[in-house]
């Protein structure tokens, strides 16, 4: 097959040459800690509607380690995007995709993979609302509190990272990484 229709960015690095920020191990732990903090917090059920495509890695994970400490989510997806194949964000948030889901009377926790500006938290949160749901939180496996724009915090943060851009475990960038198992860093 030609190569071609798998163009690479100019600043593309092999994933060997990532430097790696979170290890895999380092996620799974603080994962298995967020999962005890939500039981408590949020009681065995609720519904976990994960933003797309950013968060499926966290979401298995996150699930997972759930049900390990007694949660029985039901669990859906909404898509959203607003970096399209650029590293800085388009400042627009596109809603591409309704849930299947009744979210009406619910308990919702928000998962997502960063949180930077709060632009797409905050159209997620809204959005939710609107269908009716009893309570939006959300969780976040990391959080670059230096490029918030919106004043919005996620009730369950995994990492804070610093102003550099990420990629790896769901995270894209150009649609490239999403696989790696680490958290690494791009620029
Ligand atoms: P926000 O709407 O500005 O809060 O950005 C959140 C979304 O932007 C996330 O769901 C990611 O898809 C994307 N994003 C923000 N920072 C990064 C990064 O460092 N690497 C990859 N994607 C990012
Ligand atoms: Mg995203």
């Amino acid at each position: 097959m030609a190569s071609s229709v798998f163009e690479k960015p100019a600043d593309y690095r092999p994933a060997r040459e990532v430097p790696v920020l979170f290890s895999a191990e380092t996620i799974g732990q603080r994962i298995t800690a967020l999962a005890s903090e939500i039981r408590v917090a949020m009681g065995q059920e609720f519904l976990i509607v994960g933003l797309l495509r950013g968060s499926f890695v966290f979401a298995a994970d996150l699930v997972r380690a759930l049900h390990r400490a007694g949660c029985a989510p039901q669990i859906d997806f909404l898509t959203l995007s607003s970096y399209g194949a650029a590293k800085e964000s388009s400042g627009q948030v596109d809603m591409h995709r309704m849930m299947s889901d009744s979210v009406a009377g619910k308990p919702v926790l928000l998962v997502d993979d960063i949180l930077e500006s709060g632009r797409t938290l905050e159209a997620a949160t809204v959005w939710l609302r609107d269908q009716g749901a009893a309570s939006v939180e959300a969780c976040v496996l990391l959080d670059k509190p230096t490029g918030r724009t919106l004043p919005i915090e996620a009730r369950f943060v995994g990492f804070e990272v610093p102003p550099r851009f990420v990629v790896g475990y769901g995270l894209d960038y150009a649609g490239y990484y999403r696989d790696l198992p680490f958290i690494g860093v791009l620029d």
